[in-house]
């Protein structure tokens, strides 16, 4: 067993059957045994040609200049400031450091840095979403049950659960629920926390949020759920093997994020995919003069050229339409 399943299966053992949010944050993020938090020195990187799974992030120098870009754009709309801040929540590797350097750059990472309290500028989040802990609810008889996961000897299965808890209940009345009997759907809480966690933080700016994700209209689409794990490059159905060996996400409910934040007084500005958003990249010339730094500025027939034209290729083509970006103002308080 990993460690990450043994102490899963202590803490089951002692207390029954736990949430899938339960089991989620401590094979992802426990800060010895997580997937995300195991000590460099122990564990693989996740990342990469070596690791579980590629990000846009990883396509550099190309994602960074078209996203900076877009920064710089969105920051004009706003009202000059002294100093503008980038929060990145889940940064990952910190592959976008470079590319917000122009700004006060503010990278947040499972336990490692912090939102700032007070502050103007652009929130950005690249498949931060997806990977935080969600509930896994059931349709039942008209009602909503739980799924919860119990140990059978060393394995862990899922078992129904009772009806579902008030806050799961009202999302799934807000945003969304499973239409016949025995679908499934995954409810994150978090998410619509961090985006409260921005407005109480936010003086005025942006959040782009860039996820795999649906709308309520699309979520038929996905009766079984929409949980996956990963490991070397392998997308996986079974998320309860090998806790803390593996990544574990969920589409985003891009409705839940969008009402939650206008009933904040938030607007929004676009929902697109992410192949869309970077061929816009800011302003309509901004793509041009991205692709002139990023490619003519690395010699148009050198090999670096040719591999930032195939990095443009893989992130338009290869994962543009998969993605998709929700950009969301916040307005200046009063
Ligand atoms: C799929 S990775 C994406 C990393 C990076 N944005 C990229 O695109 O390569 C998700 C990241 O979100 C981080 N994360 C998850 N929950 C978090 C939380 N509550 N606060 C901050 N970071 C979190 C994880 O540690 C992980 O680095």
């Amino acid at each position: 067993m990993t460690p990450a399943a043994e102490l899963l299966r202590e803490e089951i053992l002692a207390r029954g059957p736990i949430s899938f949010a339960r089991f989620m944050e401590v094979a992802l993020y426990h800060p010895q045994h997580g997937y995300y938090r195991r000590s460099a020195r122990h564990a693989p990187d996740p990342f990469g040609m070596h690791g579980d799974f590629y990000t846009a992030e990883q396509v550099q120098p190309v994602f960074g200049l078209l996203i900076a870009a877009e920064t710089r754009a969105l920051l004009r709309q706003l009202a000059p400031c002294e100093q503008f801040t980038v929060v990145e929540l889940g940064a990952g590797r910190g592959e976008m450091a470079p590319f917000f350097q122009p700004w006060r750059y503010v990278p947040v990472d499972a336990g490692r840095g912090q939102m700032p309290d007070d502050f103007t500028g652009v929130v950005f989040a690249n498949e931060f979403f997806d990977a935080l802990p969600v509930h896994v609810v059931v349709r039942q008889g008209g009602g909503f049950a739980q799924s919860l996961v119990r140990c059978n000897g060393e394995e862990f299965e899922w078992t129904g659960g009772p009806p579902v808890e008030e806050a799961v209940g009202e999302h799934l009345t807000r945003y969304g629920a499973p239409r016949e009997d025995g679908d499934r759907i995954e409810v994150n809480l978090d998410a619509l926390s961090y985006l409260d966690r921005i407005h109480r933080s936010m003086r005025s700016g942006y959040l782009l949020a860039i996820d795999y994700g649906y709308t309520a209209r699309e979520m038929v689409r996905f009766p079984a759920g929409t949980l996956m794990g990963y490991r070397r490059h392998q997308a996986l159905d079974d998320v309860l093997t090998d806790p803390g060996l593996r990544d574990i996400t969920a589409h985003v409910n891009f409705t839940a994020l969008e009402t939650h934040a206008l009933s904040l007084g938030w607007e929004k500005v676009r929902f697109e995919s992410m192949a869309s958003l970077l061929l816009r990249a800011g302003e309509p010339d901004q793509f041009a003069e991205a692709l002139g730094q990023s490619l003519l500025g690395a010699g148009t027939d050198s090999k670096e050229a040719v591999r930032r034209r195939l990095q443009l290729k893989t992130l338009l083509y290869g994962m543009g339409e998969n993605f998709r970006a929700l950009l969301l103002r916040v307005p200046a308080k009063k």
